[in-house]
């Protein structure tokens, strides 16, 4: 394979040098819709009764703009809310209090390389690193978090992570619930220890190879389980899964049926009723709640049900996973309860349809009949992407594609299938799976949640003749493979063909697996976006 320097290519690529990012000099062609800071800072918060709790959040203030578009969370450990339609532009002033290097990724977002918040771009203490971008992308939930190699989890897990919300016409013309009717639910796990501190990897490396996984939700950054809505109205409510590597199967206790509207980067065509969903990390999936008819006084509860997780029964009941020993990622428990103390109403309704959708076409696929590989697996005790981990400066040229191409990548999880084909370690993966005997070595095999930088895809097809049916059967109906996605859930044996476009932005971008725990160990690798120009920049290795 080749590699390519990354400085060189920073200077060949731009025309421009990306670390000359100096808050003193914003663009001055540049005139944003929206101006604001963003402080990354520790804070002791009121979590839990009692003491207050050490954790690090974004404070953010409004330089420009509409006051309504930039809106906190009261007493919450997450950011803000910032609120913007397509075609904005938006200048984010990036301050960096923390004790550690950090840079700001905005998830789902098609931004150009330099304000990607690439691992590359870390900022130390007391710096300030500025992005102006224009928003191009459709109506959707999208996120903010932090993205330094190596400590993305903890950054994430101690509190940094906010949500960006983008309207466009098509959005606005269906007039879903608005204001306080549009209700953002970010799911989060966390452990405290007596002391009312967050506990992060203290089971130490096992915790890192499965991920870490808390034993207490948090809803909106806040550790209390409630959501006070009122009886009688409608509301969209925006989960995102905002964990370190839980996922859930969220379902309603009284067995109401979950109806989606709308999923990652996309409002979908039609409203979806599945009987439970599958929240993957980073996910988002927007949801109608009609309570219409609910009274006063009643109450509704989600639920994650059980499921097959495909750790295995060891692993997930926490045998091996030092902090995971309360919460098994694949058990049932309650997310959160929603109290209906007031009365209301409004007259929202639930749209038969929503925003029509074409899917890039296979055909327009330069690689269609020969889709790019990318295996998800453990090699010598390293979660890796074919075979390789994260290398900063590095590009193999399997991860090389050309600006204006569609491409078809195939996301497989390879697990214990890796061993060769037949026997105990073929196909299923006896040894992810609760085997007795210990030894991981290259046959562990786990969930890995996908992502792409850069773009929102589509989702061709999943392959699930290898995953194991108990498993597929116990989650199978909590999938929607439709809209523009930029995350895709991969359990063992799962393969998963994605189309997109590469189009607007040439440069070095990330792909990875969004368990921040495999991200931080390397399970990410840089992709790069070139045009013809460039490619003899290439140099050959090894
Ligand atoms: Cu939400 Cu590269 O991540
Ligand atoms: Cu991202
Ligand atoms: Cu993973």
């Amino acid at each position: 394979s080749m590699l390519i320097a990354w400085p060189f290519l920073q200077s060949c690529v731009n025309g421009n040098n990306k670390y000359d990012n100096d808050p003193l000099k914003l663009s001055p062609d540049f005139q944003p819709h929206l101006d604001i800071k963003l402080n990354a800072v520790e804070r002791d918060m009121a979590l839990l009764e009692g003491k207050k709790t050490r954790c690090w959040t974004f404070e953010s203030e409004l330089i420009k703009g509409n006051p309504e578009s930039l809106q906190q969370i009261a007493g919450s450990y997450l950011g803000p809310i910032i609120k913007v339609d397509k075609g904005q532009k938006i200048r984010i002033r990036f301050t960096n209090s923390l004790p550690q290097e950090s840079i700001v990724h905005w998830h789902g977002m098609h931004v150009p390389e330099e304000y990607d918040g690439h691992p590359n771009d870390v900022i130390s203490n007391g710096e300030t690193y500025v992005y102006e971008y224009t928003v191009m992308n459709r109506a959707g939930t999208y996120w903010f978090h932090p993205h330094p190699h190596g400590e993305t989890g903890e950054q994430v897990y101690m509190g940094l992570a906010g949500l960006l919300l983008v309207s466009d016409k098509e959005e606005k013309k269906l007039n879903l619930p608005a204001g306080e009717f549009d209700l953002p639910v970010v799911i989060q796990d966390r452990s405290f220890n007596d002391d009312n501190q967050l506990v992060y990897l203290d089971g130490g490396r096992m915790d890192k190879m499965m991920g870490f996984l808390g034993d207490r939700i948090c809803i909106n950054g806040r550790a209390n389980q409630q959501l006070d809505l009122k009886a009688g109205c409608s509301y969209r409510l925006r989960f995102l899964n905002g964990s370190n590597s839980r996922f859930y199967k969220l379902a309603w206790s009284n067995g109401d049926p979950v109806t989606v509207i709308g999923i990652d980067g996309s409002i979908l065509e039609s409203p979806k009723k599945l009987p439970y969903v599958m929240l993957s990390v980073a996910k988002r999936i927007d949801i109608w709640l009609d309570l219409r008819n609910k009274k006063q006084g009643d109450k509704l509860e989600l639920k994650s049900l059980a499921f097959e997780s495909g750790m295995g029964g060891m692993m997930d009941g926490g045998m091996m996973g030092g902090g995971n020993t309360r919460l098994p990622l694949g058990s049932e428990y309650r997310l959160f309860t929603i109290n209906l103390d007031e009365e209301g109403s409004n007259d929202y309704s639930l749209p038969e349809n929503l925003v029509a959708f074409k899917k890039l076409d296979p055909a327009k696929a330069v690689n269609q009949n020969n889709p790019r590989e990318f295996n998800f697996f453990m090699e010598r005790m390293q979660w890796t992407i074919n075979g390789r981990t994260w290398e900063g400066t590095e590009v193999a040229e399997e991860e090389t594609v050309k600006l204006n191409t569609t491409e078809i990548w195939q996301l497989s999880n390879k697990g214990g299938e890796m061993m060769g084909g037949g026997g105990m370690m073929g196909g299923g993966g006896m040894m992810g799976r609760g085997n007795k005997n210990g030894g991981m070595g290259n046959m562990m095999q786990m969930p890995h949640p996908i992502h792409i930088h850069q773009v929102q895809f589509n989702i061709l097809d999943r392959d699930v003749s290898r995953v194991e049916p108990a498993l597929w059967n116990s989650i199978k109906d909590g999938f929607i493979d439709e809209g523009w996605q930029d995350t895709v859930l991969l359990m063992p044996g799962m393969k998963v063909r994605v189309i997109m476009e590469f189009k607007n932005y040439k440069g070095l971008f990330v792909y990875h697996c969004h368990n921040l725990e495999h991200e931080d160990m390397g399970m990410m690798r840089n992709f790069l976006i070139e045009d013809d120009r460039k490619s003899n920049s290439i140099k050959n290795f090894k």
